[in-house]
């Protein structure tokens, strides 16, 4: 973690179902804190002392506070919870300097794909290419389109007439992916299985890898690099074989292969995504099930395979 500094919660309020939007300040007096770009993101010890990464989502523009919005994990280890639960307006809290690991390119077009809380980044980046005149597309996913956080003021001047709101990706894919366009870069954030699934389908359509533009949105302790071998998947009602690559998740080969997929935290913490092992063996990567239940069941938004093919009742 880079040096901290203080910041003064200047604000604490409700954000969509489940969140909370934070202010913060200087500390200091200063009128101003460090600048950054949009996509950048900040480190802060929580009220519990655990280390989180926070997207700042207010304007790369105004230097006179930042904007975060936490979402309050249904697994929380103690993070997000405690900073959703104890920030109040005039508590100090230790931030790092921000940092960028997903800056917004020149581009002549920009389509930003958020999934739930992985609006974020794209906020700010939305509020810097609305400044600037820049042609952009939002097409954001959240489980419920009218309670997602940031809903209500993306469904408002100036805003409203670039923004396409989807419960999941199960209704259809943006529908500027399907043709790849020069000069135009794609933004991409939001949970694991999401990020794949919208890449695997714009990488389909011919869209070149560098004009996409992604950033994982996890808590980095549950970060697994899916990087295993590939494995088969036989869906037990159907008969049909899907072949889940390395670098994906079942349910992201699933739903490339057009197949529905219950899905909600997509980070095995929620339990959504579960199916019964009918043959094989599960490496199984949630925090939901138990022991004994890995032993029959999977969670098909982060596990994998032991063996070279699963039987899932499905
Ligand atoms: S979607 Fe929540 S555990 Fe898989």
């Amino acid at each position: 973690m880079s040096s901290l500094f203080p910041v003064l919660v200047d604000d604490a309020v409700p954000e969509g179902d489940g969140c909370v939007r934070l202010r913060l300040v200087a500390s200091n007096g200063d009128d101003q804190l460090p600048g950054f770009e949009p996509g950048a993101h900040v480190d802060v010890v929580t009220p519990s002392g655990l280390v989180r990464q926070y997207s700042l989502c207010g304007s790369a523009d105004d230097p006179s506070a930042y904007e975060l919005c936490v979402r309050r994990e249904e697994a929380s280890r103690g993070g997000s919870d405690s900073l959703c639960a104890q920030a109040r307006k005039g508590m100090e809290l230790q931030i790092s300097m921000p940092r960028n690991a997903f800056p917004l390119p020149e581009a002549q077009r920009y389509v930003l794909v958020a999934g739930g809380i992985g609006i974020t980044p794209l906020l700010s980046m939305i509020r810097r290419l609305e400044r600037k005149g820049a042609d952009w597309q939002l097409y954001y996913y959240a489980r419920d389109p009218e309670s997602a956080p940031f809903g209500d003021m993306l469904r408002e001047a100036p805003y409203a007439q670039r923004v396409r709101f989807s419960s999941s990706l199960r209704n259809g894919y943006p529908d500027a992916l399907t043709t790849p366009s020069t000069g135009t870069v794609i933004m991409l954030c939001g949970p694991d299985g999401f990020m794949k699934a919208v890449r695997a389908r714009a990488e389909e359509a011919g869209w070149p890898q560098d004009a996409i533009r992604t950033e994982y949105f996890r808590p980095s302790e549950t970060s697994i690099p899916l990087t295993d071998q590939p494995f088969q998947v036989v869906l037990a009602r159907s008969g049909q074989v899907v072949t889940v690559p390395s670098d994906q998740s079942i349910a992201s080969a699933l739903m490339v292969a057009g197949i529905d997929v219950s899905l909600s935290c997509e980070q095995g913490m929620c339990g959504a995504c579960v199916v019964p092992i009918l043959a094989g063996e599960g490496e199984h990567r949630d925090m939901v099930l138990t022991e004994e239940e890995q032993e029959h069941s999977i969670a098909l938004c982060c596990s994998r395979s032991r063996t070279p093919s699963l039987t899932l009742d499905m």
